[in-house]
């Protein structure tokens, strides 16, 4: 991009950082509720197989012979078992008098009703989980509780959490992969109309001000009709500048010929060597003026109607023979010999006939000044491959070796002009047309006969 413009992050790399960082919070996030239900759910189940223990065990309670006797059922414990390999405590007590079990597992907490009550304590330097509860028997008349806790180590609960979490974290981290792709896609199609846009606009030619025609998104209407708007006043004011050059040079031009009308009387009438020297340089600039206006003139024609080139078939062979004819005057004048070797076939290109007469002119109004007195300008017209070549050669010096890149630019003139009247636009005027047209002018030297030649080469219709 050019150096003046400063840039100001990438639209895209926003978007992508913001969806990336809004997966990546949404999958954190589903990790975490999932893993808090999972362990809600786990322990759940923990207590539940713990206060079933519980119940099997109270269940076992009955008085025989006026006695309480608990028969710890087999399964009571088994259950349990079935989790992992998880250590099982318990405690029987009657009326808070301690029967069996481990007398050390730390107290329950004291009963409200009859509901199982939870505790997460630790024993043994290991964490577990207990539940106890309480039944009231009645013994000889004799109210009697009986109190049963059951605890349980938590292994199996934290192996269980740890596998659950690397799964939901393998979700998690697929979840976000998933969303990180369709962000990225879908950033990236959000920004392709832009880019699609600026692609479009950058591959324009110079003189392309068309407005943008294409569909775009919504978001974009702003953008491309303070741009269209834009280009037209940009057309707009290039139109009157084309004007304005124009009607300067047709104003500087007819005054410059009365001028030079009167010059050319006072040449006659004054008779001194030195006054009719002065006289003659007075004319000469006169002409290199006007002359250059016409120049600037057709340059101004040539630059706008190339920009909105009215296309129609052209028939070449016939354009060029008119203008063969119109330079016959000023080839006499320096008796220079015009030879026209054109194909009697209508060859026809799509263009517009005023500039390719234009172009044509100035070739020929070259060849004629550029060579010596008495010398030969051959016109070609030819078929070549997919287009017509209208060729221009002289014998003169040809065009300078040092200045030849150059010479098709504005106001360029070469080192051989010195007593030649020119504006340096020629040129530019015939690489306009040629460019205008799809076509091409090429400018060498001939090898054979010597002297400039330039080929005008333009596609067929
Ligand atoms: N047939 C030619 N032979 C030699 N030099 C030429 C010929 N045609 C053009 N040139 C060189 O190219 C320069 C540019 O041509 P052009 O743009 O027509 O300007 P000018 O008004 O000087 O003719 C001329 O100044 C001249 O140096
Ligand atoms: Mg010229």
């Amino acid at each position: 991009m050019s150096g003046s413009i400063r840039l100001r992050g990438s639209i895209q790399r926003r978007l992508i950082v913001q969806l990336l960082t809004g997966a990546a919070l949404l999958a954190t996030l589903m990790f975490l509720v999932v893993q808090s239900y999972a362990r809600d759910l786990a322990g759940q189940s923990q207590d539940e197989i713990l206060a079933a223990s519980v119940t099997a065990i109270l269940d076992s309670a009955a008085v025989r012979n006026g006695d309480l006797t608990v028969d710890i059922p087999y399964f009571a414990f088994s259950m349990l078992g079935n989790i992992s390999e998880d250590r099982v405590f318990y405690t029987i007590t009657r009326n808070g008098e301690f029967l069996t079990g481990y007398p050390d597992l730390p107290k329950p907490m004291a009963a409200t009703d009859t509901a199982p009550r939870f505790r997460t304590d630790s024993y043994d330097g290991e964490s577990i989980r207990m539940v106890t509860a309480t039944r009231r028997m009645s013994i000889n008349g004799q109210p009697d509780f009986i109190e049963v806790t059951v605890a349980q180590t938590r292994y199996g609960l934290r192996q269980q959490l740890a596998g659950i979490s690397r799964t939901v974290a393998g979700f998690g981290l697929g979840f976000f992969v998933i969303a990180a792709l369709f962000g990225i896609l879908a950033a990236q199609s959000a920004i392709q109309p832009l880019r699609q846009l600026a692609g479009s606009v950058s591959r324009r030619g110079l003189s392309d001000l068309r407005p943008v025609s294409a569909p775009v998104p919504a978001e974009m209407e702003v953008l491309v009709g303070a741009l269209n708007g834009f280009m037209s006043r940009l057309k707009a004011s290039l139109a009157r500048s084309e004007d304005l050059i124009a009607e300067a040079a047709h104003r500087v031009r007819t005054p410059l010929t009365t001028v030079r009308t009167q010059a050319e009387i006072t040449l006659r009438r004054v008779d001194k060597p030195q006054n009719r020297q002065a006289v003659r340089e007075m004319i000469r600039a006169i002409d290199e003026s006007s002359r250059a206006a016409g120049q600037l003139l057709d340059h101004a024609m040539v630059s706008f109607r190339s920009d909105h080139l009215e296309v129609e078939d052209v028939e070449i062979c016939r354009l060029t023979r008119d203008a063969v004819s119109r330079v016959v005057p000023m080839a006499d004048l320096r008796d220079i010999e015009l030879d026209v070797t054109i194909p009697e076939a209508a060859i026809c290109v799509k263009g517009d006939a005023i500039l390719l007469q234009s172009a044509l002119l100035n070739l020929l109004d070259n060849a004629i000044k550029y060579s010596p007195p008495d010398s030969r300008v051959y016109v070609t017209v030819r078929v070549v491959e997919t287009g017509v070549e209208i060729t221009v050669q002289d014998n003169g010096e040809g065009f300078p070796k040092a200045d030849m890149g150059r010479l098709t630019r504005r106001f360029v003139r070469g080192s051989n002009t010195e007593t030649v009247v020119g504006s340096g636009l020629g040129l530019t005027i015939v690489n306009e047309v040629a460019r205008a047209h799809g076509g091409q002018l090429l400018l060498t030297n001939s090898s054979e006969k010597g002297g400039a030649c330039a080929s005008l080469y333009f596609p067929l219709a």
